[in-house]
């Protein structure tokens, strides 16, 4: 941790009490200069501190810490949060749980991180992740699965996080295909899904579950290009203060209800119904970098977005990406 995490989880944990730089320089083993720096950049990302001449730093409000303690206090599964790692920083959630996994990590492991230092998004892409203003986390899934389903957990994990949005905050969370959840017709959340197979069964040996939920202060932390695409579930929600551990629990028990629904795709009407993109004219934009218009008009049992194009010809898209969605 460097010296403006430290100096974050000490007024974190510490409620409306004071600190003075020197009293933090004392208990960090740095110079009050760079604590000072510190808060600075803190104030800078938006974390409310106060501060007093001659006494010294506050946090003026609580802020919405992930504890391991919340965590648990709202947690009602059985498996998946059973083994549960609550982090101040790391570069990737995934990739902690990719080394926990050598460490013989089981099924259900969770890691949630409250920032992460490179975030990973779909197709080599950053997902941006400032410290306080998302939830991020990854979930370690050991189950028996053919290759054929095992790319379905994505398409599960979407719905369970969508259920877990509108159960907490009254919203109507969309999917768009395939692992994108929108609010309004915004991007609120990504997930990432990483995964290892024998080859010898053909079996999925884990797979790494990884989501990323834009919480707020999304806009001025994002870069330009991103603004008007993406959204936060406290912007979208106006008013609501958004608990991460209680979201992060709600989302587990989800998963936990459907996952052993994987194979037999119950939870697919559900996916399909919860569409962002089917009825709509969209831009395809296919593995090659072309870019050709179509209309979304399905989601296929084995999830591939069924698109038909200006002649009338139907086919499953199962990799590729959607771009603009265009006029009727
Ligand atoms: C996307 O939108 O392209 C996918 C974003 C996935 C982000 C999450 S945040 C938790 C986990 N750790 C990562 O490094 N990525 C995923």
């Amino acid at each position: 941790m460097n010296v403006k995490q430290k100096v974050s989880e000490i007024l974190q944990t510490s409620g409306t009490e004071y600190f003075s730089g020197a009293q933090l320089a004392k208990q960090l083993g740095v110079s009050r200069n760079a604590v000072w720096k510190a808060i600075q950049e803190l104030k800078k990302q938006g974390f409310p501190i106060e501060t007093k001449h001659s006494v010294g730093y506050r946090m003026t409000q609580s802020i919405d810490l992930i504890t391991l303690e919340k965590v648990k206090s709202y947690l009602h599964t059985k498996n998946l949060g059973a083994t549960l790692y609550v982090l101040s920083t790391v570069d990737s959630t995934n990739d902690y749980c990719r080394h926990l996994l050598l460490e013989g990590a089981p099924h259900g492991t969770v890691v949630v991180a409250n920032e992460q230092t490179a975030g990973k998004g779909r197709q080599g892409r950053v997902f941006h992740s400032p410290a306080g203003a998302g939830l991020y986390f990854s979930v370690v899934i050991k189950k028996k699965l053919e290759l054929k389903n095992a790319y379905l957990l994505t398409a599960c994990a979407a719905v369970a996080t969508a259920r877990a949005i509108d159960a907490l905050y009254h919203t109507h969370t969309q999917i768009k295909w395939v692992n994108d959840l929108f609010l309004n017709g915004k991007k609120c959340c990504g997930i990432l899904t990483e995964s290892a197979f024998s080859l010898e069964s053909g079996q999925l040996e884990y797979a790494i579950l990884g989501i990323g939920i834009n919480i707020r202060n999304t806009r001025e932390n994002m870069p330009p290009e991103l603004r008007e695409i993406v959204t936060s579930l406290e912007e979208e929600t106006e008013g609501l203060s958004v608990y991460r551990s209680e979201l992060l629990a709600a989302i587990l028990y989800e998963l936990e209800e459907l996952l052993p629904n994987l194979v037999d795709r119950t939870f697919l009407s559900e996916y399909r119904s919860r569409s962002f993109l089917l009825g709509k004219n969209v831009e395809l934009i296919q593995d090659d970098g072309t870019h050709r218009r179509v209309a979304a008009v399905d989601i296929s049992n084995d999830c591939a977005l069924v698109v038909r194009d200006r002649f009338g010809s139907v086919e499953a898209i199962h990799s590729g990406k959607i771009g603009r969605i265009l006029e009727s």
